[in-house]
């Protein structure tokens, strides 16, 4: 909660700014308004939130605004890392050929349809290539994150990929050293694995991501 008051600070200041302020000794919040920084406690309301946000400069570039989608009560969530082109322009995220290997790995291995687990990335806006998405973006971001997490209560998460493990877990092993590692946390198990894109560059790896998905399977 602490990342998305700051975010909100700094919007507040910048509005300042813009406005000609050069010095404020004012409080920036009312106790009221420190009220409704709380996320709301449904999906629907968070991700009408997720689209109306502008807490960092990812809000200006992006065309939708990509929040998770699937199972409300999934067992299995996929958390990737962040919306590209595709999934900037229809505002749903793994599409493309990164979507397919991903629906092959949940189908194929797991034996479930991509509707019955809730899929999401720890951005939910698409930094542009030129533009990669930085620590305060992506520390504001994880609010909408954690508050999926808190509303789904899924038994696993899986990690796809070294950034979306850093940052939920604040760990920052070699994922070639962790994947694999079922990291048991108070309500769920963490499992790190490669991220579709690297397996669509790198196909020999799928026998890693295999056998970590058969520890998935074996958790259900
Ligand atoms: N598309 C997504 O939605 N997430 C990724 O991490 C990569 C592509």
């Amino acid at each position: 909660m602490k990342n998305l008051h700051n975010a909100l600070l700094l919007k507040q200041l910048y509005q300042l700014k813009a406005l000609g302020y050069t010095y404020t000794n004012t409080q920036p919040f009312s106790y009221e308004e420190q009220n409704t920084l709380k996320l709301p406690n449904s999906l629907v309301a968070l991700k009408q939130q997720a689209i109306n946000c502008h807490l960092c400069a990812l809000s200006k570039s992006r065309n939708k605004v990509v929040f998770g989608e699937g199972n409300e009560q999934a067992l299995v969530m996929f958390i990737g890392d962040a919306p590209i082109d595709l999934e900037d322009s229809m505002g749903q995220p793994f599409l493309g050929r990164g979507g397919e290997m991903l629906t092959a790995m949940i189908e194929k291995v797991l034996r479930l349809s991509r509707q019955e687990v809730y899929i999401t990335n720890l951005l939910k806006c698409h930094p542009l290539a030129t533009q990669e998405a930085d620590e305060s973006q992506i520390h504001t971001c994880k609010a909408y994150l954690f508050k999926e997490i808190e509303l789904i209560k899924p038994k696993i998460i899986v990690t796809l990929g070294e950034k979306a493990y850093h940052y939920l877990t604040n760990d920052k092993s070699n994922l070639k050293e962790i994947r694999g590692t079922l990291i048991n946390k108070e309500n769920h198990t963490i499992i790190p694995t490669y991220h579709p894109n690297f397996l669509l560059k790198n196909p020999s790896l799928k026998r890693e991501v295999f056998m970590d998905l058969q520890k998935v399977k074996s958790l259900l």
